[in-house]
């Protein structure tokens, strides 16, 4: 059988990014048998309908698409900001569900897990996500939910996880590849 391809889509570009941590960690769980990969939105611009209407596809649209496209599972990795998600994350929310009726999201597994400093590890933003998610029809994982909270607390002295952490990471890991294995 074909690997399942697996995309997964950070809500940081920031060097040290602490979401990005936590999706390298989940990377390094996920089996043999999952192909991974992490799917660039840190160079697609805001967008604007009219590049669409008037046949001005940027390349980046297009490829991002495209890579979409050919996923068969999502993972969203997330900080928050003022309580919803990050305009990264969105803005490839929304380019890859355009032009209208031609949304490449739908029906497949996904799952979402968020990360903050603050005690509440973003639950605003990871709720706005499932939101989004629930309208785009990527069939999304409810339970467990995982935010991980007071995050930099969970890191060593030189921006390693702890192993508590990362062991509170791989429940959600492993419950989000047996979620995936439903639809494959
Ligand atoms: C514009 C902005 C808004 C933020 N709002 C929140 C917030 O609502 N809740 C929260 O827990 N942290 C908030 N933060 C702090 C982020 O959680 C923190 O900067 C975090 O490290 C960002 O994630 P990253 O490490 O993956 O880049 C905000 C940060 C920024 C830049």
């Amino acid at each position: 059988m074909e690997k399942v391809r697996v995309g997964i889509l950070v809500g940081s570009a920031r060097k040290n990014a602490f979401s990005q941590l936590i999706a390298d960690t989940i990377m390094k769980q996920l089996p043999d048998e999952f192909e991974v990969k992490q799917v660039k939105i840190d160079n697609l611009i805001m967008f604007n309908q009219d590049y669409d209407d008037n046949n001005e596809t940027p390349k980046e649209y297009a490829d991002f698409r495209e890579e979409v496209k050919n996923c068969d599972a999502y993972l969203f990795v997330t900080p928050e900001y003022n309580r919803s998600m990050p305009p990264l994350l969105k803005n490839a929310l929304d380019i890859a569900s355009r032009p209208a009726g031609q949304s490449v999201w739908g029906g497949k597994p996904g799952a979402i897990i968020s990360v903050s400093p603050g005690v509440m590890g973003g639950f605003g933003s990871n709720n706005h996500i499932r939101q989004v998610l629930m309208f785009l029809d990527i069939r999304t994982m409810q339970q467990p939910e995982r935010y991980i909270g007071n995050i930099s607390e969970c890191v060593d002295e030189h921006g390693k996880l702890l192993l508590a952490t990362e062991k509170f990471i791989h429940t959600f890991t492993d419950s989000y590849v047996k979620w995936v294995k439903n639809f494959y």
